[in-house]
Formats: structure tokens, sequence, C-alpha cells
């Protein structure tokens, strides 16, 4: 049922939706209290092409109606077999008993969940009604929600959001308290666990975003730790933060990703990019922010260190893909098409430059301030002047300018080099790094012992004077992070390291395996191949993913084997969306 006001236009309404959507009925509801046939009018409805990734529903109103009129519309439809519904077997969950569906709406996939202006440009509110099967609980990004009888859950949004945001999940999960407006959710076999990785520190987390940003409008913040194939690090679905299993690292060493998702309780969730190619408003500033809050909690050094691994990420990716790539701008073209050549997806433009690109950007501003305190203030103030609005970068660099009216006298949107324009249409390595050298004291050590290693005929003494016992996980991050980028190493190095550390090529923690797997393939490693496919067997996220079976395809023969073998039998595991980039990378060609 949609509720809409007339803004403008005619006699006909079109939505979004899906081939997969199957709308059996469209009705106009009489306006509340007066006469009409309860069940409605029933308007003509037709599904037509639009894009690759959905189709448009054109729903023939009797006629236009008046600017501001409000309308009720009832849509009667069937979903399910599209790529923002996932239906996962037993099999594929952690307790390997039931089954689970999850929704991932972001970025225009909810479109294939229900009818809408699948657009970030459009908020609204929304309720629910779910009714789940005896032994699930269902959950949603909701404000509000209460079970009733015959396992009936009543959810309720009250702020508006965009589309995308709209999350569902039905499966066996329970919840455990870990702060006093948090929880998190699981499935049984994992809550101890999910418990015990958050238990007291959510709170400190939302306390400074609160400090920094303003209040926290969304009441609670929860935690849904998905099962493995969960594409994402975390999706920061409004009160109930999605979040892969990888995050149970057992020392809270990847919180890094709920700062995250909580940054974006400000900047995403309140003020939202209004249109996906301009990502890198949501993704950049959150970045900022997730990093402004890390300082806060732990200190500028560490969070210098993990900033430069995002910059190493940044770095692969546009050697990667070129520097001058289309998609290595901050703002993008979308064009909507019917095939992967034509047009172009907004899912499409996941990558490292609206994050860390974006976050140079953000970091640029804030250094053309000069003032730490002064640039949060300003953030602060922004957050309130478009709370639940969307918004362009226009929109954005208007309000800094107009917020610092000596730096815009100044002309600084367009010193030579760093024009504002330039940083968002021109696609390349970003003009701009933060200063990351207060992290020095913690990447100094990595680096020279990465130095070490890549060395012909290794020096064993110095190597072994070096104790790695006590490093964080980012400092191993890094320090791999520069093996990589210096792999392949000479003839036998790679064997003794792996001896060596088997903190590290023995790891449990998704991060270091990732990077643990990408020095294995480098270097031709193939006494620890396995590794790679049981990475790859164990999650599905698509930053994990792409990565390793690009660099198998780029690999020997042995490693392109590998990776046709591991996508054969995890393929039904993966995300649609990861299953057909996966495609893409081996020429499998999808089915578009
Ligand atoms: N909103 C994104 C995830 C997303 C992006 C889903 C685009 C669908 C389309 C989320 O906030 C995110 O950025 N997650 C990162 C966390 C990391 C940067 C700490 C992830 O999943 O890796
Ligand atoms: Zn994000």
């Amino acid at each position: 049922r949609l509720e809409l006001r007339c803004e403008r236009g005619g006699a006909e309404l079109r939505l979004d939706a899906h081939p997969t959507l199957s709308v059996s009925r469209a009705a106009l509801l009489p306006p509340p209290g007066g006469p009409g046939d309860a069940g409605g009018q029933e308007l003509p409805v037709e599904s037509r092409p639009f894009a690759s990734y959905g189709s448009a529903l054109h729903i023939a109103l009797p006629q236009a109606p008046r600017a501001g009129q409000l309308l009720t519309l009832l849509i009667d439809y069937e979903a399910g077999e599209g790529p923002g519904v996932c239906w996962l077997s037993p099999e594929q969950t952690a307790g390997k008993q039931k089954p689970y569906m999850y929704t991932q709406g972001q970025a225009v996939l909810n479109r294939s969940f229900f009818p809408c202006f699948d657009t970030p440009s459009v908020k609204f509110t929304y309720s629910a009604t779910v009714k789940v099967p005896e032994g699930f609980t269902a959950v949603m990004s909701a404000t509000s929600w209460e079970k009733q009888k015959d396992n009936t859950f009543v959810f309720k949004m009250s702020q508006p959001i965009p589309s995308y945001l709209i999350a569902l999940v039905v499966g066996d999960i329970v919840s455990a308290d870990v702060g006093p407006r948090s929880r998190v959710w699981a499935e049984p076999c994992l809550i101890e666990a999910a418990k015990k990785e958050y238990d007291g520190v959510i709170e400190e987390f939302l306390v400074v975003g609160e400090k920094l940003f303003g209040p926290y409008v969304w009441g609670r913040y929860d935690i849904l730790f998905m099962p493995p194939s969960f594409p994402f690090g975390g999706m920061e679905n409004p009160c109930l933060t999605f979040v892969t299993p990888c995050l149970l690292a057992g020392d809270r060493s990847l919180v890094d990703v709920i700062i995250h998702e909580i940054s974006h309780s400000w900047f995403g969730n309140l003020v939202t990019n209004a249109t996906w190619g301009e990502f890198w408003l949501n993704e950049g500033f959150t970045m900022y922010a997730q990093r402004r809050i890390s300082t806060e909690v732990y200190g500028l050094p560490y969070t210098c260190l993990e900033a430069a691994t995002g910059r190493a990420l940044l770095r692969q990716h546009m050697d990667a893909t070129g520097e001058d790539h289309p998609l290595n701008r901050l703002r993008v073209v979308i064009e909507p098409g019917f095939c992967l050549f034509l047009g172009v997806n907004p899912d499409d433009t996941y990558n490292e430059t609206p994050y860390e690109k974006g976050y140079c950007f953000v970091s640029y501003l804030a250094h053309l301030v000069g003032n730490q305190s002064k640039f949060d203030a300003f953030l602060q103030a922004y957050v309130n002047r478009f709370k639940f609005q969307s918004i362009t970068a226009d929109d954005t660099l208007g309000f800094f300018l107009e917020y610092f009216p000596e730096l815009k006298e100044k002309g600084v949107d367009s010193i030579p080099g760093f024009e504002f324009d330039r940083w968002l249409n021109t696609p390349g390595w970003p003009p701009y790094l933060p200063d990351l050298s207060p992290g020095q004291q913690l990447m100094r050590p990595a680096d020279e012992l990465a130095e070490l290693w890549a060395a012909d005929g290794l020096n064993m003494e110095a190597i072994e004077a070096v104790d790695i016992t006590g490093w964080r996980t980012y400092q191993l991050v890094y320090f791999l992070d520069q093996v990589l980028q210096k792999s392949p190493l000479p003839e036998g190095n790679v064997q003794r390291l792996s001896k060596m550390y088997p903190k590290i090529s023995k790891a449990q923690n998704a991060e270091l395996r990732l990077r643990w797997c990408q020095i294995v393939l480098k270097n031709n490693l193939e006494a620890e191949y396995s590794k790679v496919k049981d990475f790859l067997h164990s999650q599905g996220k698509q930053k994990y993913t792409l990565p390793l079976y690009r660099a198998m395809w780029g690999g020997s023969e042995a490693t392109r084997a590998l990776a046709m073998e591991t996508f054969s039998a995890t393929a039904p595991q993966l995300h649609v969306n990861v299953q057909n980039y996966v495609k893409k990378i081996l020429g499998l060609g999808s089915a578009e």
C-alpha cells in the first residue's frame, strides 16, 4: 500500500519494479473517510523493460492528480526470485538446521522486493506486517517492532528513509543485549561469540558519534550477524546493521566495520546521496566520520595505520582498473542500459574510489579549514542542515563555501590542481592525501620487516630480532600489504615466512586470510593453494571474493584451474551479484 502525494505529472504513475515481481492487481483506494468501494478502483497496470537491473511498472490513473493531492494505491504482488531477496538453504547457515532469508537493497535491488520509487532521492516512512513459520523470527530496519500472535511481527519505521534502507531477515535468530540501546542478533550457535565480540563497546562509539555529529535519531542500534555468504562487511540498515560473521574474530580487531556502519547513521542514512552517481557523498563522508570516531576512541596513530591500509586498497584498485577508468571519478555517470556494455548499473560502481578518494576529498576540505574542531562543527552543521534530505555534491560544496565565507572569498574551489570540479569529475589518484605520518610508529616496523623479507638471501638474524607477537591485526595487515606489493619474493622466501609466522599463515582472521591468500597466489605457493580454496568456501564477501578470483585468473594454469574448481563448488552459495562478477572475471559470460 503506497501513500503518495502528487508533486507534479500526469495520469500515469511509474514505479521501479523487476521482471521477477509478479503484480496481480493495482487499485486506487478512496480517500479516507469519503465514500467509495473499500477494495478500491482497479487500475490498468503494465510492466515494461527499463534496464538490465529492473523494469518499470506503469499504472494508469483515472485522471491526473492535482499537485498536492494525496493518493493511496494498493498493489497485490508476489516477490521472491529477484536479486534483492536471498533464500538460503539450511546448509548455507551457521547452524545448518533451518533455512534463512534476507534482503539486501543497496543499491537498486529492493525493486525486486517491492514496487517503489527505488531511488535514494525519495524518502518515506514504512510499516510492515510479517508472518513467518513457527520457529522463525523476523527483524527489519525499523524504529519499533512487536511480536503478535501467529508468528506475526509488526514493524514501523517512523523516520523517512530511502528505499534501499528497507531490509528484512527471517531465520532462526536470537538476540543478546550488548549496551543500553544495542543488542546483537545471530543464529543461536553464534550468539555467545557475537555477544562476547561487542559487549559493552557499541555505546561508546554512539556517544562519540553524537558528540561529533549530533543526535543519534534512530532509537536503537542493533547488529545482526548474517550467514557467511552475506556479500558485504557491513550494511547500514537503520536501527539494525547487517554484518558478515567474519567480524567474529574473537578480539574485536575488525570493529572498524561497526564504526563505519554507525557513521552512516549521520552520513548516508540522515544525509543521503540523491543519486548513485554521487555514492561518494555517502561513503567518503562515512570513511571520514569513521576515522574521526576511531581517532577519538583509539587515537591518531592507530587510525592512521587503518587509513594507510585503506590507501593501499585504493592503490591496488587503481592499478587494477587503470587510474583513468571512468569509475575512478567521484561523480560517476550512470545510465540505464540493457546489458553489461550499455549503460552503467549503479551496483557496478562499488569500488574503492568513492570510499578512499572520497575520504581524501573530505580530508582536503578539512585541510582547507585547517582546524579540526572548526571542521567538526561544520560536519555537525551540515548534518543538521540536510538531515532527512537527499542531496548532491553541489549542495555539499555550496554549503561548505557558505559556512566558511572566508574560504569562498579566497576561491578555494578553484585552486589550480585542486579544483572542486577536478576532484569530482577527473578520474585518477587523489590530488591531495591526508598526512598519515602519526601512524609511522606502527607502520615503520612493518615496512622494515617487509623490506627484510623481500631481500635476496634472507638476513635471518635481523628478521628474528623483530618480535611480531604483540602486533595488532592492522599492523599485520599493513605488513602483508607491503609483502604483497613486493611479491613475487625471491624463491623460497614466502615458504620461510609461512613457517616463521603461523600466526599469519594459519590465521583465522578474515583480513589476514585475504592477504595471505593473495600472497600465496602472487608467489605461486602451490603447497598452500588449499587455503585459498578453504577461505572462498568459508565466506562470500564481495571484497574478499573478487580480488582472489582476479589473482587466480591472472596467474598460472594451475591457479586458473583452482579458480574454476572453487567457483563451480561455491557458486550456489554466493549472492547472485557476486556470482555474476566472478563469471565476468572468469570469462564465463553471465546470462546478460
Ligand atoms: N553501504 C555499504 C555497503 C554497500 C555498498 C552495499 C554498496 C551495497 C552497495 C557499507 O556501509 C560498507 O561500505 N561496507 C564496507 C565496510 C568497510 C568500508 C569498513 C564493507 O562491506 O566492506
Ligand atoms: Zn559504507
